[in-house]
């Protein structure tokens, strides 16, 4: 267990914030990553060649040592819907063919495959049942050409085993496209033996990160893809300035041609580096361990008040959706956060997301909140 990392934060002793799965606080060493990469553009002749081209590759490292994959393999993106919009346009889709997502499931990782089966004339099938791993095995058959999934469910934190359903998808021919925003960082997952097409994560969330930018963990089969954008950067040769007025018609290697135009982002890689060599330290399985020893803490007491969590064997540990006895009063969420209490509200479901600032004095007043308002 990871003991409270609290004095890493800027929350004060009367705020219980327990919505990391909304976004996560910048840690006191990430802010200031970030506040001194801004500032070096006040004096952009300090800024070199260098600084274009290390951090990113820093920053693909540390990401694929969270993951399991290979910093090769790793672009650099402004959100999760621009890695899934590129999953989108480099995968084959024929009409009548089917693309599987789940009930509810993000629409950053729903609109372009809606978009893109109504332009193939495929379908998209949303699938659900009380086990969402099972919902997804039972509807894979010889149509299913993509299934776009998360390793956890952003509403309620229904688990899918990816290591069951991997060798399915690959069994049927179809393609595997991740999201890991609502995981990466915080639970367990290796690329390597998973792996997927393309896996993208915002960084705004488990990746303790600033808001903007994401990875995308792109397969080796598809790396000499199509990116979305054409920038200077991403073509070889480019580290050397006074050759840029002949550019190359190659790319860089692995999955650099897939990376954002201005991916050397000054202020926000050496933020999102800080928060990840943090999270390197403490390590993704400790991580995981302590958050869900912490919500089974909060699920056996919000249970004494009639909220029920699914059960642990089907949901992502660092996730707690928990559903309310009866309809929420509208003003729940707002009512919670006048007591200090920060969690957020979908449907009648309650979305509990703590991580290793919480202190036991957080939960205590979030139960006392609960009692009082539910
Ligand atoms: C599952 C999931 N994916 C992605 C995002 C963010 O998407 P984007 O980076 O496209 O804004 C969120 C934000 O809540 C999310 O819950």
């Amino acid at each position: 267990m990871i003991p409270s990392q609290r004095h890493l934060f800027d929350i004060p002793p009367d705020v219980a914030y327990l919505n990391c799965a909304y976004m996560s606080p910048l840690m006191h060493e990430v802010l200031a990553a970030g506040q001194a990469g801004l500032a070096r553009k006040a004096r952009p002749w300090t800024i070199g060649g260098g600084d274009f081209f290390d951090p990113p590759e820093e920053a693909r490292a540390l990401f694929a040592g969270l993951v399991g994959g290979d910093a090769e393999g790793v672009a650099i993106v402004p959100a999760a819907s621009y890695g899934i919009a590129t999953a989108a346009a480099n995968l084959p889709l024929k009409p009548g063919q089917r693309i599987l997502v789940a009930a509810d499931q993000f629409p950053s990782n729903r609109h372009a495959w809606a978009a893109l089966a109504r332009r193939r004339g495929a379908e998209l099938l949303a699938v659900d049942g009380p086990d969402l791993t099972e919902a997804f095995l039972a509807a894979i058959d010889e149509r299913c050409a993509i299934v776009a999934c998360a390793q956890c469910r952003w509403t309620d934190g229904a688990r899918v085993d990816l290591e069951r359903l991997a060798p399915a998808v690959r069994a049927a021919g179809a393609a595997l496209v991740l999201d890991l925003t609502q995981s990466a960082g915080a639970m367990p997952v290796d690329l390597g033996r998973i792996d997927p097409d393309f896996a993208v994560a915002a960084t705004y969330k488990w990746l303790l990160g600033p808001y903007s930018l994401g990875f995308l963990h792109v397969a080796a089969r598809h790396r000499d893809g199509r990116p979305l954008e054409e920038g200077w950067m991403n073509r070889a040769g480019s580290e050397d300035f006074a050759r840029l007025v002949r550019p190359s018609e190659f790319y860089r290697p692995g999955a650099r041609r897939f990376d954002m135009g201005e991916v050397a982002n000054f202020a926000l890689l050496p933020a999102a580096i800080a928060a990840m060599r943090r999270i390197r330290e403490w390590g993704v399985d400790a991580i995981a361990a302590t958050l869900a020893a912490r919500n089974a803490q909060i699920a056996a007491r919000a249970a004494g008040l009639g909220l029920a969590a699914l059960p642990e064997a089907r949901r992502a540990g660092h996730f707690l959706g928990l559903r309310l006895p009866g309809p929420a009063r509208a003003d729940l969420a707002r009512a919670l956060a006048g007591e200090g209490v920060h969690v957020s509200v979908r449907g009648d479901m309650l979305r509990v997301t703590p991580h290793l600032w919480v202190e036991a004095g957080d939960v205590d007043r979030f139960i006392a909140a609960l009692a009082r308002l539910v």
